[in-house]
C-alpha cells in the first residue's frame, strides 16, 4: 500500500524522489519522507500529510544529494504523524530504512532489541528492521549481509529499501509480498514499488521477486536470493507511456479513467475479436485452453470491484459455458478450508496484481493443484508472474483509488474466457458471432454514454446531501448495484447498498421513505417487467429514484424521478454500459462535497497488507 522509490547517481535526487512520490501517492498519502546521503551525513526529512507538505519542507533546506530513498505511507501499525513516517533510522542516525507491509513478528524481536539496548521512536511495525540490520552491521557483517540476516529472522511481508553513510555507494532492497523493482539507467539507477514512480526515467526494469534481495550501485546491481543463493536477474522492457500516467488536463485522474473507457475497452478487445469464427483469441491462454474448457467447476477469487467483476462472470459462464461457478472473497478464501477438486479452473481477478489476499489465495491454491488462470492489469505484477496462465485486460495504469476503467476491461476479458470456453463446449458458431459482433459495438456506445456526463453532474447536485442510498439491479446488474454503491462510498462517504432489486421486501424496503434515494439498474432486458414492480414499490413509499434506463424506455420516465438512458446491448454485456453511468454519479456527488476523489480517506490503491 505503502509507495517507496530511490535512487542512485550523479544527479541531485531529491526533485527525482518526489516526483516519484507524488506518482505513487496514490498507493498511501498520510505522511511521507525521504532519507538521503549527502556530505558524508545521512538524515531523514519527514512530514505528516501529502508529498507536497514535504516539499515545501524540503526546498527550504536546499539539500543536494546523488542517493537517497522515499516513501509514501498508508498507516498499519501507528497513527498517521511525522514520527512514524518512514524513513526510521538507526540510533546514531547513520542508516535509514523504507518498508512496505506488515512484519508479523515485530513485537517479539523489539523486545529483543530493546533489552539489547536499542531505542524505538516510533510505534510502526518497521522500525524493528533498522535495528535488526543495524545489529548484524555493527557485528561486522555487510550492509548486504546485514539486511539479508536481519530479513530472515522476520515473518510477514515487506518490500524495503535500506541506505548507510557506511556504504555510500548503493542501495539495498529486498522483497517478499509487497512489490519491489530496480530501474536500470545511465550510469544512474532507480528503485520503485511501482513502475510508475520511474517510467519519466526508464523502461528498462528488473522484477525482484518474493524472497530475492539486491544490491543496488549507480552503474550496476547484484542479486542473490535472502538464503545468499546466487541468482541471475532478466532486465524487461516495459511499454508505457508518461501521458497515461498523467491527468491530461482532467481535473482528477477518476474522471479521466472514466473517460478513458472507450479506449481502454477497444484495448482490451484488440486482436482478440474472430467476428467470422464467432471465437475470441486469447494468446495467453495458449496450451491452457482445453483444460479450461474441460473443467466441472470455475473457482473466481477476488477482493472489491474485482470480486464485482467474477460475480459478473458467474452469470456468464453459467449462461453460456454453461460450467458451475464459485465467486469468492480472496480474504475468506485463504482462510478457509477449501475444497479444491481436480478439473477445477480457478480465475484470479485484479487490477493491481498486487492485492495481498488474492495473491495468498493464489499461493495456497497452485499448492493444491488447482490450475490458476491471471486476469491482470499490471504488466508483470505479482499475481500475473505467478499465475499458471492468464490474460492481461490492457487497461492501461488506472491511478484513481476508486476502480473505474479496469472494472469494464475486466468485464471485457471474463466475456472473452466465457467465449472461449462457450465455443468449446455449446455454444453455435452463429450464437458466437453474434455476441462476438455485439461486443465489437461496445466502444461506440460507451461514447454515447459518456456523453452524458453533464446530465448526470446535474442530477448529482441534487444528492450532495444525501445520508444513504440504495443500488438495485436484478440478474446481471445485481453486482453492477453492489459496484456502484462501492463506488459511492469509497469517494463520497456516503453510506450506500446495493441488493438484488427482488430481495428488498424481504428487509431494506423498511429503510425507503422520502429521505432514501435508489437507484436502479433497470435495462429493458427478460427481467425489466419484474424490477419495474420493484421501483412502483419504492415510488409508493415516496422514494427518490433514480433509474439507469435503456434509449427506448418511454414507459420509465414517468415512475421515476431521475432517468439515464443509455443504449441497449445483449444481457451478458449490459454491466459494461450500465456501471458507467454510476461512476459519474458517483464522482460527480463526491466532487460537488469537495472531497478528494483520487485519494478517498483511508484508502489505497494496490492493497499489499492483509
Ligand atoms: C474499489 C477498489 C478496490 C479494489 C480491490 C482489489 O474501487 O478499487 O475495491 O478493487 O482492492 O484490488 P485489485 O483489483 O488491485 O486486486
Amino acid at each position: 500500500m505503502c509507495g517507496i522509490v530511490g535512487y542512485i547517481g550523479d544527479k541531485n535526487c531529491v526533485p527525482i524522489l518526489i516526483e516519484g512520490l507524488k506518482r505513487l501517492e496514490y498507493r498511501g498519502y498520510d505522511s511521507a519522507g525521504l532519507g538521503l546521503l549527502y556530505n558524508g551525513n545521512a538524515s531523514a526529512i519527514k512530514s505528516k500529510g501529502k508529498v507536497s507538505l514535504l516539499e515545501d519542507k524540503i526546498e527550504g533546506l536546499n539539500i543536494k544529494s546523488s542517493l537517497g530513498i522515499g516513501h509514501t505511507r498508508w498507516a498499519t501499525h501507528g497513527e498517521p504523524s511525522e514520527i512514524n513516517a518512514h524513513p526510521h533510522g538507526n540510533d546514531s542516525g547513520s542508516m535509514f530504512i523504507i518498508h512496505n507491509g506488515i512484519i508479523e513478528n515485530y513485537a517479539v524481536i523489539k523486545k529483543r532489541l530493546q533489552k539489547l539496548g536499542y531505542v524505538f521512536k516510533s510505534d510502526t511495525d518497521s522500525e524493528v528492521l533498522v535495528h535488526l540490520i543495524d545489529d548484524f552491521h555493527k557485528k561486522g557483517n555487510s550492509l548486504f549481509h546485514s539486511t539479508r540476516l536481519a530479513l530472515s529472522q522476520v515473518d510477514g511481508t515487506y518490500g524495503i529499501a535500506v541506505i548507510s553513510k557506511t556504504e555510500p555507494d548503493k542501495i539495498i532492497v529486498a522483497k517478499n509480498g509487497s512489490p519491489l523493482v530496480i530501474g536500470i539507467g545511465d550510469d544512474e539507477n532507480f528503485i520503485a514499488s511501482d513502475v510508475n514512480a520511474l517510467i519519466a526515467h526508464t523502461s528498462k526494469i528488473v522484477y525482484l521477486e518474493d524472497g530475492e534481495i539486491a544490491e543496488v550501485y549507480k552503474d550496476s546491481f547484484m542479486a542473490k536470493t535472502i538464503t545468499d543463493e546466487d541468482i541471475l536477474k532478466e532486465i524487461v522492457q516495459v511499454e508505457m507511456d508518461l501521458d497515461e500516467i498523467s491527468k491530461s488536463g482532467y481535473q482528477h485522474f477518476m474522471i479521466k479513467e472514466i473517460m478513458e473507457q472507450t479506449e481502454s475497452v477497444t484495448n482490451s478487445m484488440r486482436g482478440r475479436l474472430l467476428v467470422e469464427e464467432g471465437l475470441a483469441k486469447l494468446g495467453g491462454l495458449k496450451g491452457f485452453e482445453d483444460q479450461i474448457a474441460k473443467s466441472n467447476r470455475i473457482i473466481i477469487v477476488a477482493c472489491g470491484t474485482s470480486w464485482h467483476a467474477g460475480l459478473v462472470a458467474e452469470y456468464m459462464f453459467e449462461q453460456f459455458a454453461e460450467i458451475p461457478v464459485e465467486v469468492e472473497y480472496a480474504s475468506e478464501f485463504r482462510y478457509r478450508n477449501p475444497v479444491i477438486l481436480p478439473n477445477d479452473t480457478m480465475i484470479f481477478i485484479s487490477q493491481s496484481g498486487e492485492t495481498a489476499d488474492t495473491l495468498a489465495a493464489l499461493k495456497e491454491a497452485k499448492r493444491r493443484g488447482a490450475l490458476c488462470l491471471g486476469v491482470c492489469n499490471a504488466v508483470g505484477s505479482s499475481i500475473a508472474r505467478e499465475s499458471h496462465t492468464g490474460v492481461y485486460i490492457h487497461a492501461g495504469p488506472e491511478i484513481g483509488v476508486a476502480s473505474t476503467k479496469a472494472f469494464t476491461s475486466q468485464l471485457v476479458v471474463l466475456a472473452l474466457i466465457t467465449m472461449l470456453i462457450a465455443r468449446k463446449r455449446h455454444m453455435s458458431l452463429a450464437d458466437g458471432k453474434s455476441i462476438i459482433s455485439e461486443m465489437a459495438t461496445l466502444p461506440a456506445k460507451i461514447e454515447r454514454i459518456l456523453k452524458l456526463n453533464d446530465h448526470i453532474e446535474k442530477i448529482a447536485e441534487d444528492f450532495v446531501n444525501a445520508k444513504n442510498f440504495l443500488y438495485l439491479g436484478r440478474g446481471y446488474n445485481f453486482p453492477v448495484a453492489l459496484e456502484g454503491a462501492l463506488k459511492l462510498k469509497e469517494i463520497s462517504y456516503i453510506h450506500a447498498e446495493g441488493y438484488p432489486a427482488a430481495e428488498m421486501k424481504h428487509g431494506p424496503i423498511a429503510l425507503i421513505d422520502e429521505n432514501m434515494p435508489a437507484v436502479f439498474i433497470s435495462p429493458k432486458d427478460s427481467v425489466y417487467e419484474k424490477v419495474i414492480s420493484n421501483i412502483e414499490e419504492v415510488k409508493a413509499r415516496k422514494g427518490r429514484i433514480i433509474a439507469v434506463a435503456s434509449e427506448n424506455d418511454d414507459k420509465i420516465d414517468s415512475l421515476v424521478d431521475y432517468t439515464i438512458k443509455i443504449p441497449d446491448t445483449i444481457r451478458m454485456l449490459m454491466p459494461i454500459l450500465t456501471v458507467i453511468p454510476l461512476q459519474l454519479l458517483a464522482y460527480h456527488i463526491a466532487v460537488k462535497k469537495g472531497l478528494n476523489v483520487d485519494q478517498p480517506r483511508n484508502l489505497a490503491k494496490s492493497v499489499t497488507v492483509e
